[in-house]
């Protein structure tokens, strides 16, 4: 497949913009930039690995169009979507006097896009913000749909704000330098487009998915669809009162057993999501939603692209079931006291409903403590 750069448009009437997926979008970034909004002053908010990585060249491209762009490095890792972070984040971006008509830069995966964008949200009542996610998980989620935010001690993401980026530069290139474990844990996120909306992409994916971590044409694609998918669907419902909803699938089980395993390294994000994914199928099936061939399909994709499948492919101990369920009370998609899960008729036939059978959540969980199969 031929390299190119793809573009997704993000139609939110005053709001939209568009996300460049492709390689070399770093070291383009001062001409996307500078095009876009002229010569800004900016501040670029990222983590001690990624500015490592790929800082200095961030800013040469951005110097090298009259862009001077200081730079704060957090510490990389969830505990950084924090109070005490966000603060020094947002004291940070006042004393590079970052003013309304500057631009914060996002520059790092899904912690550090969803701190800085809620530090632009809030700094001077809304400054406009650019995301630049070096994150599989970051380029085909996090960074598209505006959900901005910090975890509290009560639960993931439930403080924070909806506030759209004006310009996302997916860089293709930047994939390969994620350990195996962080872009496997990012492949969880591009399956679940294929699960929820989308069986063909689901069966492009059981063929080319081995391929991704090393064909970069393969891997663009594979974002693009994931972005097209996910921008439609924010057009549709930008706040989640409805459809965006579907984009949870697999996260009410995936974050309490997140919450479970302290949001450590014990389970990355995108690995609740796939074990998450799976359970929410092995539902749906027990539910006599869809047969038992849907959540054996997704189980066996998931697994061979390396990801676990099962509770009890989770290292050490877990709470007990009922422990689970009160976690799983604690997310905030919970409505009115009900627990809303995502499931499924069938593989891309997702939908969201507060009409769950607990004992069989119960059966599935229990089921699920084995071990891989
Ligand atoms: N990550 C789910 C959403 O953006 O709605």
């Amino acid at each position: 497949m031929k390299m190119t750069q793809h573009s997704v448009h993000v139609d939110l009437g005053a709001r939209a913009y568009d996300v460049l997926i492709g390689p070399g979008l770093i070291a383009q970034a001062g001409a996307h930039i500078h095009r876009l909004f002229g010569r800004r002053r900016a501040a670029i908010v990222t983590d001690a690995t990624v500015a490592g990585l790929h800082l200095a060249r961030l800013q040469a491209a951005l110097r090298a169009h009259g862009i001077e762009a200081e730079a704060l490095a957090l510490p990389a890792g969830e505990a950084t979507k924090s109070w005490d972070q966000l603060g020094r984040s947002v004291e940070w971006l006042l004393a590079q006097r970052i003013g309304r008509q500057d631009l914060v830069i996002a520059f790092g995966g899904g912690v550090i896009g969803d701190l800085a964008g809620f530090a632009a949200a809030i700094l001077r009542r809304g400054v406009r913000f650019v995301q630049i996610p070096t994150s599989l998980l970051a380029q085909v989620d996090s960074s598209v749909g505006g959900k901005t935010g910090i975890n509290s001690p009560q639960g993931k993401n439930l403080i924070g704000a909806f506030h759209q980026p004006s310009l996302v530069l997916a860089d293709i290139d930047v994939l390969d330098t994620l350990t195996p474990r962080d872009f496997r844990a990012g492949y969880g996120e591009v399956a679940k487009y294929g699960l929820l909306g989308d069986e063909g992409f689901f069966g492009w994916l059981e063929a080319n998915g081995p391929a991704l971590a090393r064909d970069p044409a393969l891997r663009a694609e594979a974002v693009r669809h994931s972005v097209a998918m996910k921008a439609d669907i924010v057009q549709r419902d930008e706040t989640e009162q409805g459809d965006r909803a579907l984009l949870n699938l697999g996260h009410t089980f995936g974050h309490a057993l997140e919450s479970a395993t302290g949001y450590s390294d014990r389970l990355l994000h995108g690995e609740g999501v796939a074990i998450g994914c799976c359970l929410a199928f092995e539902l749906s099936a027990r539910m006599g939603l869809c047969s038992q061939e849907s959540p054996s399909r997704v189980a066996a994709h998931l697994a061979a692209m390396g990801l676990p499948t099962r509770i009890g492919d989770i290292a050490g101990d877990l709470p007990d079931d009922e422990a689970l369920i009160a976690l799983m009370g604690q997310d905030k998609k919970v409505l009115d006291d009900r627990l809303r899960f995502v499931l499924a008729r069938g593989i891309g036939q997702s939908f969201v409903t507060d009409q769950v059978d607990i004992d069989a959540v119960r059966q599935v969980l229990a089921q699920s403590r084995g071990g891989r199969r």
